[in-house]
């Protein structure tokens, strides 16, 4: 009689204890899952509000398991510790049947959840949306270059008819089909407005993450990979490569200079439509459309454009460019004429777009790539004639000691 009273107050004491164990435990991972999404980057895109509410469903579910696992862990050792001068074994357990199947049931709802849940989030980002902005993201080493593209209609919206076009230009548009490209080395779009990138290399493999958008995508060689993003709040935010591609690998990501510049990729968000158009697209087009004639202006343009990837490489103040493999450009007119002897400054510049590999500066390895006039020649990235010119003109003029 005595035995089974003190069983019963003993079993309804533990029934306390279990409800305010699992309470305690389903309270601390609600208020895991609050409090560690603070330290995440502000939440940019529609995209990102998805990817978070998902990562804070796992954290409350695997808090909570962190805090029973841990919980039961510490209760045994204090409540089951060996006490003095006890040498005796535990006692001999078979198995549990209810137990071993509360732990396989359980941990098989939760991944099942957790699929469903996460690949509704990934159709979700990767749907199409309705009226799409359409760039082209090339991953090089070491740079990123984002395309746009001046269609004919966009043509009339600012203001533009073929015939007004100088006659290279014209001769573009329509062996593209009725669209000229330019490109820039920042990526530039506007709240509310859906944005579909293509992704592709030039190299190696590269990794395309905005962590403002909490979005990111592999570049794999000979494959176009692409991902969707919708941004929500103005502002400007670092893009990163998030694949080890080389030396350089650093260089492939947002940064500020000392000057406070932005140097490196960055997604600028501007407010509205009217605002993308005024301070990028319509400057950027103006100088695609009617290309300055003065061979400096039209280098200098050509090179702050990222149409060939020097920015990831070269330091060149002028244009923010900050890499470190490859030689320091300010001022490379003057240490051009001395650099190889027999060679002009003009020709060292043209034999060092053309063959680079000719003449490495001591202290540099072979890295860059060869620039071609032929657009089928393997292994090397086409530049025409008159833009080597224009680049060697814009070169030419960077003096100093
Ligand atoms: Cu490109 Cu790392």
């Amino acid at each position: 009689m005595n035995l089974s009273n003190s069983t019963r107050n003993g079993s309804s004491i533990s029934i306390i204890w279990i409800i305010v164990g699992g309470l305690a435990i389903i309270f601390g991972g609600l208020l895991i899952g609050t409090v560690v999404p603070f330290i995440l980057p502000i939440e940019g895109s529609a995209e990102a509000q998805q990817v978070d509410g998902l990562f804070r469903f796992m954290l409350v579910i695997g808090g909570a398991i962190f805090l029973l696992v841990n919980g039961v862990l510490v209760y045994s050792i204090i409540r089951f510790r060996a006490r003095t001068n006890d040498y005796a074994d535990g006692p001999p357990i078979q198995g549990n049947t209810t137990l071993e199947l509360v732990w396989t049931l359980i941990p098989a709802i939760i991944v099942t959840v957790l699929t469903i849940y996460a690949y509704s989030v990934w159709v979700n980002i990767q749907s199409e949306k309705p009226n799409e902005q359409e760039v082209d993201v090339t991953g090089q080493r070491f740079a990123w270059t984002f395309t746009y593209t001046v269609t004919e209609n966009e043509l009339a919206d600012l203001g533009v008819t073929r015939d007004q076009l100088p006659e290279e230009v014209n001769a573009v548009f329509a062996s593209e089909g009725g669209a000229v490209n330019f490109n820039s080395l920042q990526l530039h779009t506007w709240v509310g407005q859906p944005v579909h990138v293509s992704l592709h290399t030039e190299d190696v493999n590269h990794a395309f993450w905005i962590p403002g958008m909490r979005i990111k995508q592999d570049l794999l060689a000979g494959r176009v990979t692409d991902i969707r993003f919708t941004p929500i709040e103005p502002g400007v935010y670092r893009i990163v490569c998030a694949e080890l591609c080389g030396s350089g690998h650093g260089n492939m990501a947002g940064e500020v200079d000392e000057r406070g510049n932005l140097t490196g990729a960055w997604l600028i968000v501007h407010p509205d439509e009217e605002t993308f158009v005024q301070e990028f697209y319509k400057p950027e087009a103006q100088n695609v459309l009617f290309p300055p004639e003065d061979p400096v202006e039209r280098g200098r343009q050509i090179l702050a454009s990222g149409a060939y990837p020097c920015s990831g490489c070269h330091v060149l103040t002028e244009l923010s460019w900050a890499g470190v493999q490859a030689p320091n450009l300010d001022s490379i007119g003057t240490r051009a004429e001395t650099r190889v002897a027999g060679l002009s400054a003009s020709d060292y510049l043209h034999q060092s777009i053309r063959e680079p590999y000719a003449y490495i500066v001591p202290g540099y390895q072979n890295i860059m790539p060869v620039f071609s006039n032929d657009p089928n020649e393997p292994n090397t990235q086409y530049m025409p004639d008159s833009d080597l010119e224009a680049i060697v003109a814009y070169l030419l003029t960077l003096q100093g000691g």
